[in-house]
């Protein structure tokens, strides 16, 4: 047997002794766990003290992750090594937020030059945007800017931008635009002041079809409403193929590059944080790229064990592969990451959600959660339901931070409190024999406590992890976007699968492009489609026609 496969079977063996075990055991069996059961750095807090978890199961997750070679193939990633193979790339994303002098090599040469170059230029377009010295072509400053990109164009830029909204300056508004359906960019036009309207097209590949078809729509509308010398002075581009952005017709000094070894649900550290660099200027943009790079430090030098992003990444593995838990959920005790979850669904289930290992072979272990969320306490009145007595049991990451960012101080005291109850309530439960209690003293009559008591009781023992930080800023969010990366790539060794690639949105954007021609036109022929298919197909065109 392997070192690998006999770390895996140490793990079945002590999932079963564990079994019986609850997280409010291990609790009563230690008075230090939390002491034990939490890291620190760089002023975030990592409790991962309630999970089904004892110190015997963390070493033998650390044998799986050690037998895995993850130090090794930590060393290759951050050293420039082809660590995408299907693409046959390094994935350099670390290279963007590289502050110091360190070089950073892609086949052999160091990137660090070209990247510093290109971040000077891009942040100081954006600070001439912010402060107005970049006018508009009616020579006025501009008032609103719109990112259209889709995926990892989009989600990164959008999402740090509800995040940062107090950072950002009180004169820009930020849109985003993403959805092919004509609804997304129909519905922002009519409110946009076009004469003070940026529209950044972002795409790392300048092919995707959506991106393509929202910024045509974007520029028709401009240059209906302002005519066609607005262009060259109210759309700029972002993208890694720079020819075809030019065929486009943006202005080169408008167009900010970026490299084919960063991948595009890990952009938002380049050129494509460009609408948020406007919105909150260079220095904050700089801050976001420091907490980035601590945790790189973090995820390079801190022992296995006192590594977060490792750490959550075993965990995950434990759920996933011991327990065979499908989903995850990341719960943010902060409105301003509402689209956290949606960013970490395309970095975790684009990166993980593979079937083959890195030599193509069928996988022999499950891979990538189902990962969701929403931020709480909204969830709590939704699907927490589920979360407490369904039975999928779905470890929980809940972000919550320690005072609030320009909000209601008052409410920030609640929201903690919520946060906090969540996981105590989700590890503790409920018993009958709690509920019975707590009815009785309530006057209820006994045959009416049976009828009732078992749908109050709560199984507990249901994992999360809390992740604790002082206070939202653009530091913090470089810090908690890069231990989630960090996190990803560790699953993908244990995994043995390639993280960079994403060959599974492919058929059907091929297929949608076999089918637009059809659905176009009425009178196309459905032949050699499938039943399903031609049957929606011909009941659209009766409702058209209706
Ligand atoms: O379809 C998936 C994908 O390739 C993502 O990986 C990427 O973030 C997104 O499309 C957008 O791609 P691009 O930036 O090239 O337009």
């Amino acid at each position: 047997m392997n070192k690998t496969a006999a770390a895996i079977h140490a793990l079945e063996a002590h999932r079963k002794e564990i079994e019986r075990t609850t997280i409010a055991d291990l609790f009563a069996e230690d008075a230090k766990r939390f002491d034990d059961f939490h890291v620190e750095t760089g002023g975030l807090l990592f409790d991962f003290s309630k999970h089904r978890v004892s110190r015997r199961t963390l070493s033998l997750l650390l044998d799986l992750a050690r037998a895995s070679k993850l130090e090794e193939r930590r060393d290759a990633l951050f050293s420039g090594a082809i660590v995408n193979p299907t693409e046959g790339r390094p994935a350099l994303h670390m290279a963007l937020r590289n502050l110091g002098p360190r070089p950073f090599l892609a086949q052999g040469k160091d990137v660090m030059p070209e990247v510093n170059a290109e971040r000077q230029k891009m942040l100081r377009f954006a600070e001439a945007v912010r402060s107005g010295a970049i006018k508009s072509a009616n020579a006025k400053p501009f008032t609103d800017i719109v990112n259209i990109g889709i995926g990892g164009s989009d989600l990164g830029p959008a999402m740090a931008a509800k995040a940062l909204a107090p950072f950002v300056a009180p004169h820009l508004n930020l849109h985003f635009v993403a959805n092919v359906d004509g609804a997304d960019l129909g519905d922002l036009l009519p409110k946009l002041p076009l004469t003070t309207t940026l529209f950044i097209v972002c795409s790392k590949t300048f092919t995707t079809l959506e991106t393509l078809t929202n910024a045509r729509a974007a520029r028709r509308a401009l240059v209906e409403a302002l005519g066609e010398a607005t262009v060259a002075a109210q759309f700029c581009a972002v993208s890694t193929a720079l020819d075809e952005v030019a065929q486009f017709g943006i202005a080169s000094d408008c167009i900010f590059g970026f490299w084919d070894w960063v991948g595009g649900r890990y952009s938002l550290w380049s050129s494509i944080g460009l609408s948020l660099a406007i919105g909150i200027g260079a220095d904050q943009f700089e801050q976001f790229l420091a907490g980035g790079e601590e945790i790189d430090t973090h995820f390079t030098a801190a022992p296995l064990e006192k590594n977060i992003s490792v750490l959550m990444a075993l965990l995950g593995v434990w759920y996933r592969n011991f327990w065979a838990y499908a989903a995850h959920a990341v719960i943010p005790y902060d409105q301003r990451l509402a689209r956290f979850p949606a960013y970490l669904q395309q970095l975790e289930m684009e990166s993980n959600g593979k079937s083959v290992t890195l030599d193509g072979a069928p996988v022999e272990c499950a891979t990538g959660a189902v990962l969701f969320g929403e931020p709480g306490t909204n969830g709590q009145h939704a699907f927490f339901q589920l979360l407490h007595q369904g039975t999928e049991i779905v470890p929980i990451d809940f972000l919550v931070a320690a005072e609030p960012c320009a909000a209601d101080a008052r409410q920030h005291a609640l929201l903690l409190a919520n946060c906090l109850a969540q996981s105590e309530a989700l590890m503790r439960g409920r018993s009958l024999s709690e509920v019975e209690k707590q009815l009785r003293a309530k006057g209820m009559r006994e045959d009416a406590i049976a009828r009732l008591a078992p749908h109050k009781v709560f199984a507990g023992n249901r994992p999360s992890s809390t992740l604790l930080y002082k206070q939202l800023t653009p530091r913090v969010l470089g810090q908690l976007i890069a231990l989630y990366e960090h996190k990803v790539f560790v699953q993908s060794v244990i995994w043995n699968i390639d993280p960079f690639d994403q060959w599974g949105v492919e058929l059907g954007k091929e297929l949608a492009l076999r089918l637009a021609p059809i659905v176009g036109d009425d009178k196309a022929p459905l032949d050699g489609l499938d039943a399903s298919t031609a049957g929606l197909i011909a009941r659209i065109r009766t409702f058209r026609k209706g």
